[in-house]
């Protein structure tokens, strides 16, 4: 079955929604109020890195069935579900959601809604926002209007396997018509397997939050038991695969090393502590406050390990490979690699930094950013690897020994052979690696 759909808001997660609706064969109409995003997306460009997306994009917009707009279209009468897919990011200097993204596209959707349309909510939002969108729209249109809420756990440089073949679909209803709806749109993913579950709008807001603070605190609890292992001589690495065999801890997130970044743990740890915070769960609050922190701290051991190997870094050159808050994908929010290069800019250090697709950006004030590896790294003092690149594994510390000026690495993401590097001369020291103390 075939729906006429809109997507509003073309940022990662609508972009990425509009291209797997018309694959999954719905027609869409994808809206943005930003022109010169629709001009690029019309003409087959992506706005961000995103494996095998630019390709489904353009055999998308060939098939007839997307489009996209900069303004809300007549046609949007005819619409039998809307995707609200605006940011809804962290409002300035505090950790409160910023709504208002949500608010503005719901009120001028209110005006080219059909009373049987179904609005599905897709972004992250807090507790109670469904029902919100739903009083709005009510009172807008003068009828009783279908709001459900269908949280997205696809990670960036996956999106298009995560969306296809999801592990679960949550849908948040409070009605059987938007069951119904849904039930019907994932009928070909529910049919390969994919299991869909179905509850209120407030529990399924909250599980998004939830899974996102759970895999954080899986990383933050790594990396506290990276800070002991470092003090202790002990290697984090091996630590790490030992428990993740056990199958009721699981070896994925547990990768110690800079922590988490980009546009959804660091918010939704915060936003969720916040809520905690707000349902007098004082306790779970501290627990989050915790895990934010200790990601944290792992900027300041990294820039501490620096320190050990030139305690003057004011005047020298430091190569940072990565600037991209996780391998394949151009996202830099919150990348801790780029905090790592401003601090260590901040105290007078030369700057560059490597990566493989992130372009030079005004908000990167003062570095330099290159997808040149030579150019990055000749000369340098020092190197640090921030982002687990494939590309960094296949490094080779004598080729790369020719080019610095001294052979001082920081591993901070578990990348490289340690031993290989220091039979080629250089000077290692890796985040959660403690040296033993043999005898
Ligand atoms: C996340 C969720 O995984 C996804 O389900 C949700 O829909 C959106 O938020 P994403 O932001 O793309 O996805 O990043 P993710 O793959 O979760 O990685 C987050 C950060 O944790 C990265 O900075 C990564 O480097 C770091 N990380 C991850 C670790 O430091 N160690 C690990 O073991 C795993």
């Amino acid at each position: 079955m075939s729906f006429k759909t809109s997507v509003i808001g073309l940022g990662y997660l609508g972009t990425t929604q509009a291209v797997i609706l018309a694959k999954m064969g719905h027609s869409v109409i994808g809206i943005d109020t930003d022109k010169a995003k629709v001009e690029s997306l019309s003409s087959g460009k992506l706005t961000f890195f995103e494996p095998g997306l630019a390709e489904m994009l353009g055999e998308m917009l060939s098939s007839g069935r997307l489009r996209f707009v900069a303004s809300y279209p007549e046609e949007l009468r005819e619409v039998d579900i809307h995707f609200l897919c605006v940011g809804t990011p962290r409002e300035e200097n505090s950790d409160e959601v910023d709504l208002s993204a949500i608010i503005d596209s719901a009120t001028a959707l209110a005006k080219f809604l059909s009373p049987d349309a179904l609005v599905l909510g897709r972004s992250t939002v807090p507790v109670g926002t469904a029902e919100k969108v739903r009083r709005l729209l009510s009172e807008e249109t003068g009828s009783k209007q279908k709001v459900a809420w269908n949280p997205e756990f696809l990670s960036e440089g996956t999106a298009i396997r995560d969306s296809l073949k999801p592990e679960r679909i949550v849908i948040g209803v409070d009605d059987k018509e938007s069951e119904t709806i849904l039930r019907q749109l994932y009928k070909p993913l529910t049919d390969s397997g994919v299991p869909l579950l179905a509850m209120d709008t407030r529990t399924s807001e909250l599980v998004k939050v939830a899974s996102n603070s759970f895999l954080a605190t899986k990383v933050s609890f790594i990396n506290g038991v990276a800070s002991v292992a470092e003090s202790v001589g002990a290697s984090t690495t091996l630590l790490a695969e030992a428990m993740g065999l056990d199958p009721r801890i699981g070896s994925q997130f547990l990768r110690n090393g800079l922590g988490f970044g980009g546009g959804c743990l660091p918010k939704d740890v915060a936003g969720f502590q916040m809520q905690a915070q707000k349902a007098g769960a004082s306790e779970f609050a501290s627990l989050l406050q915790s895990v934010s922190n200790i990601n944290r701290s792992r900027v300041q051991q990294t820039l501490k390990l620096a320190e050990t190997l030139i305690p003057e870094l004011s005047g020298k050159s430091v190569a940072i490979l990565g600037a991209s808050f996780k391998p394949n994908t151009d996202d830099t929010r919150e990348s801790p690699g780029l905090t790592v290069a401003r601090e260590l800019f901040k105290i007078g250090a030369l700057v560059a930094v490597h990566d493989p697709v992130v372009k030079l950006d005004n908000s990167l004030e003062g570095l330099v950013v290159s997808s040149e590896l030579d150019l990055v790294i000749k000369e340098a003092d020092l190197v640090i690897i921030a982002t687990d690149w494939p590309t960094y594994k296949e490094l080779d510390p004598f080729v790369l020994g020719k080019t610095v000026r001294s052979k001082y690495l920081i591993d901070g993401r578990g990348v490289i052979d340690i031993p290989g590097w220091q039979a080629a001369g250089w000077t290692v020291l890796a985040l959660g690696e403690g040296t033993p103390s043999h005898g």
